[in-house]
């Protein structure tokens, strides 16, 4: 434990990760996918001379400025402040590798920003020609960003055998290249840029959709017919591009995936499976509805409809997001740190030396035996666990006697191969009396909670 841990009841640490990134994914793959849209439609609007097309793109790429300057804006740095808080050594492990990514990444953000705002206000002010250069512009800037944070993402989940290898040597950074361009960098960068492609088609649609029939309706008509034609190629082609994915990532991680196949209605880990089909599901529902509402009937395209494929795009992309960080459990960067910061190099250390030994955010030397055991709990557990609300550990624990829980916790600690828990908790590193401890600390945890059933044999 380099670093202290923060606690956040009720939702847990998971959680707020969780609804900041993904809040930020929807707005990020907004940003990058509606650059390219404008830049690509007032392109068309201007070739094929369909100037009714231009005041209609003005008032959609308002959107867009809010979005990128605002929301994208608020939420990234709220990622920054969330992961710097819940995974401190996994963040450090990041900054060390990709500082100078990371440095290139915000400098295309602020080119992208100021890039749409230039967009936005110089419609109508300056000429066709130098007004579609900035579009290109933020087009190009905003993809950038996507291709440079995709590198660093996918890296977290398949870090690749020549980084591993080096891992923990202090040259880790001289593989910079790479970890970026680790095994599933590819097809996430593609699975990414349709994402990013299909929400611009959809929010263009629930744009256009409101727009009034006598002033803009010929124009109107044609937009919408357009963007459905725009976002159905990518529909389709997403299921391939994420099989692809699962395909290049670890057989480990991909057992997780089965384990919920095999398991569900029943197991311990079916949410995976659950949210695999969701976005399966979804997509295939939005294709339907943009088919026939969007693309074929046109006229018919209500704000409701536009509404309602928006939110299933959103749903799917969430739960997508959701998954990707679900499959790598129980790693924050695979097969080198698990989600509570512990390296797989330290696991053996731990266990001779001790888990808190060496740590200045663990209790004194006089602490009792309950202050030492939540010390581990907070240091081992709190990254996926609550106490009492989200993973409540009270819940967990509620039919089990000390012996069952000393049970669960020899499991864990001795983390063999044919344990269930291996493909999503890490080991429970420590000594014996640490262990010991943490038994205690779960048994207070147990009595505060109500009276419980009978024990489980
Ligand atoms: C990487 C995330 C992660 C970490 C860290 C973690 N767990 Fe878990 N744990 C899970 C998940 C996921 C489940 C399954 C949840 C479910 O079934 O809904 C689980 C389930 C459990 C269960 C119930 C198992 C059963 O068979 O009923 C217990 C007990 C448990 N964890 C204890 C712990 C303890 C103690 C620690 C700390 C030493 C810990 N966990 C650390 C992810 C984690």
């Amino acid at each position: 434990m380099n670093y202290p841990v923060w606690e956040v009841p009720g939702i847990g640490l998971p959680w707020v990760i969780g609804i900041i990134a993904i809040f930020h994914v929807m707005i990020s793959h907004f940003a990058v996918g509606g650059g390219i849209y404008l830049a690509v439609a007032e392109a068309k609007a201007i070739r094929e001379n369909r100037r009714d097309w231009l005041p209609i793109l003005e008032r959609h790429s308002k959107f867009f400025l809010v979005l990128t300057g605002v929301f994208g804006a608020v939420s990234g740095v709220g990622i920054w402040f969330a992961i710097g808080l819940i995974q401190p050594e996994a963040t450090s492990t990041l900054i060390h590798n990709f500082v100078f990514g990371w440095a290139i990444e915000w400098v295309f953000f602020i080119v992208e920003l100021s890039a749409a705002a230039v967009y936005y206000y110089t419609w109508r002010r300056i000429p066709d020609k130098l007004h579609m250069k900035v579009g290109n512009l933020y087009a190009v800037a905003s993809v950038c960003t996507l291709v440079i944070i995709n590198g660093i993402l996918t890296f977290m989940l398949t870090p690749g055998t020549t980084w591993l290898k080096a891992a923990g040597t202090g040259h880790e950074s001289a593989y910079f290249w790479n970890a970026f361009f680790n095994p599933t960098y590819w097809p996430s960068l593609i699975l990414r840029t349709l994402v990013c492609l299909s929400l611009a088609g959809v929010w263009a649609l629930v744009s256009f959709s409101r727009l009034d029939d006598d002033t803009f309706g010929k124009a109107k008509v044609s937009m919408i017919r357009w963007s459905a034609g725009w976002l159905l190629p990518a529909f389709v082609l997403m299921p391939f591009m994420l099989g692809w994915y699962l395909y290049m990532v670890p057989r480990e991680n991909q057992h997780l995936l089965e384990l919920g196949m095999t398991t569900i209605g029943s197991g311990a880990f079916t949410q995976i499976t659950r949210i695999a089909l969701i976005s399966v599901i979804s997509t295939a529902t939005i294709v339907g509805i943009v088919y026939f509402f969007a693309y074929k009937f046109p006229k018919d395209l209500t704000y409701g409809h536009a509404l309602s494929v928006l939110f299933i795009a959103l749903a799917a992309t969430g739960s997508t997001e959701y998954a990707r960080e679900a499959v790598r459990k129980p790693y924050v960067i695979g097969s080198h740190m698990y989600s509570n910061g512990v390296r797989i190099s330290e696991v053996d250390t731990f266990n001779r030396d001790g888990y808190l030994t060496k740590s200045m955010w663990s209790p004194g030397k006089d602490a009792s035996q309950v202050e030492v055991g939540k010390a581990m709990f907070r240091g081992q557990c709190l990254s996926c666990h609550t106490a009492g609300g989200y993973r409540s550990m009270r819940a967990f624990l509620a039919d089990r006697d000390a012996k069952a829980i000393g049970n669960i916790l020899k499991v864990l600690h001795d983390h063999k191969l044919d344990s269930p828990y291996r493909y999503y908790m890490p080991p429970l590193v420590g000594t014996q009396q640490e262990i010991e401890a943490l038994q205690s600390y779960l048994l207070t945890l147990k009595d505060a909670a109500a009276p419980t059933k009978v024990a489980r044999k």
